[in-house]
């Protein structure tokens, strides 16, 4: 999608969902609490095993310190709030311009006089007032309708004893938490949470998964163009902190097979590309990547890479994890984690 002033300028990344922010944790840098995870609720008899993350050889492991949360591929900002008023401003995007242009906006729109009732006859006197209500009402609005958070899914009726996998989506969901295998659950977490809460699907932790270059991408045409994810450049205030760069947040796959553009550059379409990066980016490179290797992190950073988490501590000759009946049986267990799930269908 475009934006812009003319709706032609293209973004440099892919648009995150809004849905099940609620219990996104703050952006922060400490231990990494997996072992806390693993104390979570059981999951219903019959469940596989679980699957495990090591992170022991990339260089920030020494510590065991892990960028964890935040808001945005890159975690810069904590508050739905800082979230709603970047894309008001970017030029590539609503180009809203400055905050006293927004604010005039608000004051002539259709909804003015009922803004005005709801936060005062002053409001409009300061337009940094006015714009964070604005703001503030949008977050209220995410936190506080379901639609942001339904947890409606064949997967939330199945973790109830309400709903039977087919075949595929059960030998696909053994797979998903398959140690050895494609260990997806080690960051994508399915389990309900040490509160009982249903699983986010994300251990909110970042990455550096190597994605490929996505050639589509205006601001790649540049070949010192990089997008570094923590150290930036859309990001700033960690520009120096190397340990983290090229490291991108783990999104939710909750609806995920509703998504067009896949990881942080989007550069698949769907999820049978993804699939194919997780069997083969270790094990056939020359498959994921137009001149054979990592082609979208600078050499210095390439330490960042994540080379211990199943599926990508494998060698070529270990061969891939996944045959493709296989791949496309993840794909029908993702695709139970749609919403709407109506039993009987
Ligand atoms: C080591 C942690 C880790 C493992 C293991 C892992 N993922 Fe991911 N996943 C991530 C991170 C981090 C991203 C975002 C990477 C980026 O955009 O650069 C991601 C992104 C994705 C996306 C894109 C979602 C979107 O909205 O763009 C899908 C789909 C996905 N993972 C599915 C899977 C599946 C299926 C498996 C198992 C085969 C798996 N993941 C294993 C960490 C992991």
């Amino acid at each position: 999608m475009s934006g812009g002033r003319a709706l032609a300028s293209q973004g440099v990344r892919a648009v995150p969902s809004l849905m099940y922010l609620e219990r996104q944790p703050n952006f922060s840098i400490g231990p990494d609490d997996a072992e806390n995870e693993t104390a979570a609720a059981p999951l219903p008899s019959g469940a596989p095993a679980i699957a495990v993350k090591s992170a022991q050889n990339t260089a920030q492991s020494a510590q065991n310190l892990v960028p964890q949360g935040g808001l945005f591929w890159d975690g810069r900002v904590n508050t739905l709030q800082g979230q709603a008023l970047e894309p008001l401003l970017n030029p590539l995007e609503m180009d809203g311009g400055s905050v006293e242009r927004v604010a005039r906006r608000l004051r002539s729109a259709p909804y003015a006089a009922r803004f005005t009732q709801l936060f005062g006859p002053q409001i409009f006197d300061r337009a940094d007032n006015a714009v964070a209500e604005a703001l503030f009402a949008v977050a209220r609005y995410q936190i506080e309708d379901p639609s942001f958070h339904p947890y409606s899914s064949k997967y939330d009726a199945w973790l109830e004893g309400k709903a039977r996998f087919s075949p595929a989506e059960a030998r696909g969901y053994v797979l998903f938490r398959d140690p050895g295998g494609a260990n997806c659950a080690a960051c994508h977490l399915d389990r309900p949470d040490a509160n009982g809460l249903p699983p986010l699907l994300t251990d909110h932790q970042f990455e550096a998964l190597g994605v490929p270059r996505n050639m589509a991408l205006a601001s790649n045409r540049n070949p010192r163009s990089f997008d570094l994810g923590i150290c930036g450049p859309v990001r700033t205030d960690m520009k120096h902190a190397t340990p983290y760069c090229g490291m991108f947040l783990t999104p939710t796959l909750r609806n995920v097979a509703t998504r067009h553009a896949y990881f942080h550059n989007g550069v698949y379409h769907t999820l049978r590309q993804v699939l194919d990066f997780y069997d083969f980016r270790s094990t056939r490179p020359q498959r994921i990547y137009s001149h054979g290797a990592i082609d979208d992190l600078p050499a210095a950073y390439r330490a960042n890479l994540d080379t211990a988490d199943a599926p990508f501590d494998r060698t070529p000759a270990q061969g891939p994890p996944l045959t493709a009946s296989q791949e496309r049986d993840i794909i029908a267990f993702l695709q139970t984690l749609t919403d709407g799930y109506r039993p009987g269908r």
